[in-house]
């Protein structure tokens, strides 16, 4: 079958099951099935395909219809100015997270020596964006889940700063240590008994633990904030990713937990995302 052929069928499989990136997500499929680059497809159209080519491609598109996102089947995903290794075990960096990275750069000057914590760290994709741009900074990358601190590591080491960051698996609750100058996290903020309501590509492939805020959503931003307090330096920063609708509550736990110059950053969409405070 020629790759033009190809195309055409899984765009059309896809279109009918209302996947609205389906020209895009066809190609890319394609591209990973063939090991080509997408240039290289869209400039050879009337190549043909072998069939075990084929074979390789519909059980990726077939993965696509049953909703699985197309981060976890490429095990892709870019996030600032890097290409991380995803898998299911962590969520998929999402683009709005990318202003707690731009927010960090910001308070750390660029030959200074910060030490950073990240709590929750995933895929590893905060930190090692922040270690990339800040070459004299180090940090520690703590996770609850095993699997999830088993990729950061993987991540850190192909971005070569895995020399620079010291991994915990963790739960935060857990964590004592000397004090850092920089607190970063991204932690699970969805109200538990919203989760069914999410999208389908979200709640039947991202792992729980990476979207269970507890019963009010806030669950473990409180914790964070509160083991913050405790472990940063005095006038050392903390942010976090919140959801828009959690503003008022997280400030007020920021300021019953000795933080205050609190500064709340808008997504491009124009939510309130992240919120940054200092440790009195
Ligand atoms: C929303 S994900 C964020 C992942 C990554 N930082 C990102 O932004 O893509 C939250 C992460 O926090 C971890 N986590 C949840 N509860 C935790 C806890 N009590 N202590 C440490 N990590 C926790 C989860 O395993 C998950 O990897």
């Amino acid at each position: 079958m020629k790759y033009i052929d190809l195309l055409h069928d899984a765009k059309t499989k896809l279109k009918n099951s209302s996947i609205n990136t389906a020209e895009i997500d066809s190609e890319l499929l394609l591209s990973k099935s063939l090991n080509l680059n997408r240039e290289d497809i869209l400039l050879n159209l009337n190549s043909i395909a072998s069939q075990n080519q084929i074979k390789i491609f519909f059980n990726k598109i077939n993965k696509r219809l049953n909703k699985e996102p197309i981060a976890y089947i490429l095990g892709k995903k870019d996030f600032w100015k890097t290409n991380f290794t995803i898998t299911k075990n962590v969520l998929i960096p999402r683009p709005e997270t990318e202003i707690i990275v731009e927010q960090a750069l910001k308070l750390i000057p660029i030959f200074s020596q910060k030490n950073i914590l990240d709590i929750g760290t995933g895929s590893g994709c905060i930190i090692i964006s922040i270690l990339l741009e800040r070459k004299k900074c180090i940090g520690t990358a703590i996770d609850i889940s095993k699997e999830a601190i088993k990729l950061a590591k993987y991540n850190a080491k192909m971005q070569h700063v895995g020399n620079r960051l010291d991994f915990k698996n963790l739960n935060i609750d857990n964590f004592f240590s000397k004090k850092y100058d920089l607190i970063v996290s991204n932690p699970p903020y969805v109200k538990n008994y919203l989760i069914k309501y999410l999208l389908e590509d979200v709640k039947n492939f991202e792992p729980y633990l990476a979207l269970d805020g507890g019963l009010n959503g806030c669950k473990v931003i409180e914790k964070v904030i509160r083991r913050s307090s405790e472990l940063l330096k005095r006038n050392g920063n903390l942010i976090l990713e919140i959801d828009p609708h959690q503003i008022y509550e997280t400030k007020r736990i920021m300021k019953n937990n000795n933080f205050h110059k609190i500064n709340i950053i808008k997504d491009l969409s124009g939510n309130y995302r992240c919120i940054i405070a200092r440790k009195n």
